[in-house]
């Protein structure tokens, strides 16, 4: 148990997150305010870190923003919000040139961008940066120009617990700081949610621990738009491990030649689809369901022994010394693969400009939704979303002029932080293995409302219990974000783009402009 007494910090902005959305929009409001930062784990500890393939954005003479939209729109499914669209494909070189100035350095080769192609795009245009380490040395460059802001604080190890609300307006935030052991009130003019996805909703992901969708949940606890939260991403090509412990297979590795085999060793993708290993990721991820289940299998294989061995270590280090660690020769060895949890294309509802449904509180990265990605996402578009839309909270911000933070009369009620009786680590497996299975790449009401009923009773079951930690928390997010994918699943009676229905297997256009919509005042949805 801890005291009830806890520091009140007054600041202008707080920014929850440290991925590229959350440094990066750090760094541009540090030009209006003061900014605090907090992030549940070491700085690191972000999907930015582990981003493999790269970021995309037109910065070659053959290639065109119409291009990149027709591409994106395309990957997209007809879902996408054409108007981000065309913002984050026309903004988008000129946020990566700031990226580049601010010390990112990305891979040349003869004095040019080194540009790479991955599924669904028409032209070679991802960057990337030490071969396949691009989100590692984003979040770099990023942290150090971040650390030596004076303008902005950064803590680490702080776990936002709930937003402070007031007559719908953003008042601060609680949080626990792991090092002091003491809660923190923030009492802030503007809240930026920027905490990433949910990958670790889902037995198999490519996300890291730390994606437990907190941001999500504590905005619909505090009475957020949350939208489209049907659409889960699953990246065809995650390392296969019995225990379900994923490391990503970057698309580049099938942008530059990988095949797809199945257990008879037959290139299958081209039997699926015109663009084979290329092909959209739903489509791709679908494929090898279905030709796992046809031989049982656990896995599919991904080959790439016909390319030279030197090039591969070169071109793809990480992934090249992490399968060595597992004993497998990238060169001569077929890599066994899984789909698996990667991006969170829905989330928190916001305009193009990152306002939420929450006057003061805005949202950028993963953890926002302003329908850029449609119904699936096109590769390499999210670090670009991240840096692109965060510009434009910045911007949105300084148009209005800073508003001083919205009177309170007390921070915020303290709950009562303990042990919780119960085996966390169980309820996270168990949800996690009946994500995979109902709410995962193929879907029917059966399933979803069996699903619904277990994650309810769960939620109650954690409910009732008076005391809380930091852990209990995440347990708490994960499931009611497994609850908000399971209704927007049950909802969309239709399938389009990652989210497929097997009872309703056609794409409707009845569906086409509707969005799912969950709030607190709407726990079950409605579509809009
Ligand atoms: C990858 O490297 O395959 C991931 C890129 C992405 O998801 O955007």
């Amino acid at each position: 148990m801890i005291s009830n007494t806890h520091e009140c910090i007054e600041t202008d902005f707080l920014v929850v997150g440290s991925g590229i959305a959350g440094l990066y929009t750090a760094l541009k409001l540090s030009r209006l305010g003061h900014v605090h930062i907090i992030t549940k784990d070491e700085v690191q500890e972000s999907s930015t870190q582990y981003a493999q393939g790269g970021i995309a954005a037109v910065l070659d003479k053959g290639d065109s923003w119409e291009l990149h939209m027709e591409d994106t729109l395309e990957a997209g499914d007809d879902f996408c919000n054409k108007k981000a669209v065309k913002v984050l494909v026309k903004e988008g070189p000129d946020r990566v040139k700031e990226l580049i100035e601010l010390g990112t350095r990305f891979d040349f080769i003869e004095g040019e961008l080194d540009l790479a192609r991955e599924g669904a795009h028409s032209r070679r245009r991802v960057l990337h940066a030490r071969g396949d380490a691009t989100g590692e040395e984003i979040r770099e460059s990023l942290t150090d120009v971040v650390r030596g802001n004076n303008n902005i604080e950064l803590k680490e190890r702080n776990f936002l617990i709930d937003l402070k609300v007031k007559s719908n307006k953003f008042a601060g935030a609680l949080c626990w700081d792991h090092d002091k052991k003491t809660l923190s009130f923030y009492h802030a003019s503007y809240g930026i949610l920027a905490s990433g996805g949910c990958g670790m909703v889902y037995k198999n992901t490519t996300n890291p621990g730390v994606t437990t969708g907190d941001g999500v949940a504590v905005a619909y606890r505090a009475g957020a738009d949350i939208t489209d939260m049907e659409f889960i991403q699953f990246h065809p090509t995650a390392l296969y491990h019995p225990a379900g412990v994923s490391f990503l297979i970057s698309e580049t590795v099938r942008g530059e030649g990988g095949i797809l085999r199945n257990e008879e060793g037959h290139r299958f993708m081209e039997d699926h689809h015109k663009d084979a290993e290329l092909a959209p990721r739903d489509v791709v991820a679908r494929a090898m369901v279905h030709e796992m289940e046809k031989s049982g299998s656990e896995n599919i294989w991904l080959d790439v022994s016909h390319l030279d061995e030197k090039y591969l270590k070169g071109r793809f280090p990480k992934i090249y010394h992490k399968l060595q660690d597992h004993g497998i020769n990238m060169a001569e060895d077929l890599i066994p693969v899984v789909p698996s949890a990667h991006y969170m294309i829905g989330g928190v509802k916001t305009d193009i400009n990152g306002r939420t449904s929450i006057q003061g509180l805005y949202a950028c990265g993963e953890v926002a939704c302003n329908g850029v990605h449609g119904a699936n996402r096109l590769a390499s578009n999210s670090l670009l979303d991240g840096i692109v839309f965060g510009h434009r909270i910045y911007e949105d911000i300084r148009a209005e002029g800073l508003n001083r933070p919205i009177e309170i009369e007390s921070p915020m009620e303290i709950p009562d932080i303990g042990e919780p009786d119960i085996d966390l680590k169980d309820l996270r497996d168990d949800m996690r293995s009946k994500m995979m299975d109902d709410a995962g790449i193929i879907r029917n009401r059966n399933k979803l409302l069996e699903l619904d009923s277990w994650l309810k009773d769960k939620i109650e079951t954690l409910g009732s219990i008076n005391s809380w930690n930091t852990h209990a928390y995440e347990a708490k997010n994960l499931l009611r974000v497994g609850m908000l994918i399971t209704r927007s699943a049950l909802l969309r009676e239709e399938s389009r783009g990652a989210h497929y229905r097997s009872d309703f297997p056609d794409t409707k256009s009845k569906w086409k402009d509707k969005h799912t919509i969950l709030n607190i005042n709407h726990h079950k949805g409605y579509v809009k």
